[in-house]
């Protein structure tokens, strides 16, 4: 695999619009949506149009620079209640990814210190521009940095998509990966279909070969035998928050991914930007979104349980920080015990 080759940019600022790469159509179409409006942007992040934790931090910030490049405000009080609306309105979208949090407060931060209509809405623009392109770029470090970690020949199971799509590019479970394979290592990636919303194999699978890597879909029942045939060297996922206790929240079905790896001695890895980190809660203080019942009991519009089932549809899970064996970040690697690490890591 060679430097060059191109990765998808997901999320982009472009003229006082947001682009978005419109995921729901993936693996079928590969189609860019543009949003003048911030509510707009808000039900693409809840439709899970743009999607992954550093990619709706991003776009969340951008649907605030949206606000304020299309406010009629006169005033500068008028013009930051518009944007402490629209803030609020995105925060209210997804609850566990905390890079939502973390972008959303950051772009706020530089609306208070505007002291006029014009200078908030350059200020802001300049931001989200500065945010995406530290996106790619902390997802490339941390590729370099998980990339020791990945010998040559090795075949690496990963969860739900934490790729070029979740992000504004390159990815960081997948930045792993394409770090590592610039290295010239050959890895071959084993891709869990991650239902309910299927991430897994609309999104990684399309990503991985569409770049040229080699992959492999299963079924996520497959995962224990997988491992159990010694098919897995390595464990890399992603993660929408990573607590101050060393708790790992990401895609439903990532902790028995960390059990199974634990059973079978693979490494397990979660990657993470710093902006996925979350210093100030403990596990306990995270909501884990519960999704609606209709992403279970149909498949792309056609139902597959009966009428009336009782249905539960938690998005993420926790992984306890006894299973991680390290945390791959911008800023180096987090060693377990990682609950004992991070701060000395992420600062
Ligand atoms: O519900 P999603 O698709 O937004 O889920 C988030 C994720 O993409 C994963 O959990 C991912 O591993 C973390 S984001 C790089």
């Amino acid at each position: 695999m060679k430097e060059s080759f191109f990765t998808l940019r997901t999320v982009m600022w472009d003229e006082g619009r947001v682009k978005m790469i419109d995921q729901t159509l993936l693996p079928g179409r590969l189609l860019y949506r543009s949003y003048d409006r911030w509510e707009d942007v808000a039900d693409a992040i809840r439709r899970l149009v743009v999607r992954g934790a550093p990619a709706i931090g991003v776009a969340a910030a951008m649907g605030i620079a949206v606000a304020a490049v299309n406010s009629k405000a006169r005033s500068i009080d008028q013009l930051k209640l518009e944007l402490a609306k629209a803030a609020s309105g995105l925060r209210a979208t997804r609850p566990t990814a905390v890079n939502l949090f973390w972008a959303t407060d950051r772009v706020m931060d530089v609306a208070a210190r505007s002291k006029d209509v014009d200078e908030a809405r350059d200020a802001l623009v300049k931001e989200v521009l500065r945010m995406a392109e530290e996106d790619v770029a902390a997802n490339r470090r941390l590729g370099k940095f998980g990339a020791d970690l990945i010998e040559d020949g090795d075949t690496i199971i990963t969860q739900c998509n934490a790729g070029a799509l979740a992000t504004v590019g390159y990815g960081t479970a997948l930045g792993v990966i394409r770090a590592a394979s610039e290295q010239g290592k050959c890895v071959k990636v084993i891709v869990p279909e991650t239902r309910p919303a299927l991430q897994g194999s609309r999104l990684t699978a399309f990503e991985l070969s569409r770049d040229g890597f080699s992959c492999t879909l299963i079924s996520d029942s497959a995962v224990g035998f997988m491992m159990q045939s010694g098919k897995v060297d390595k464990a890399v996922v992603g993660a929408d928050r990573v607590t101050k206790d060393g708790f790992v929240f990401n895609k439903i079905g990532t902790y028995q991914i960390a059990v199974l790896s634990k059973r079978h001695e693979i490494p397990f890895y979660p990657a993470a930007p710093a902006s996925s980190f979350d210093l100030k809660r403990t596990h306990e203080q995270v909501t884990i979104e519960e999704r609606p019942a209709q992403e279970v009991v149909e498949i792309r519009g056609r139902r597959i349980a009966p009428k009336g089932v009782p249905v539960a549809n938690p998005a993420f899970d926790m992984t306890p920080p006894e299973l991680v064996t390290a945390i791959v970040s911008d800023r180096g690697i987090v060693r377990s015990p990682v609950q004992d690490n991070i701060s000395a890591v992420i600062r």
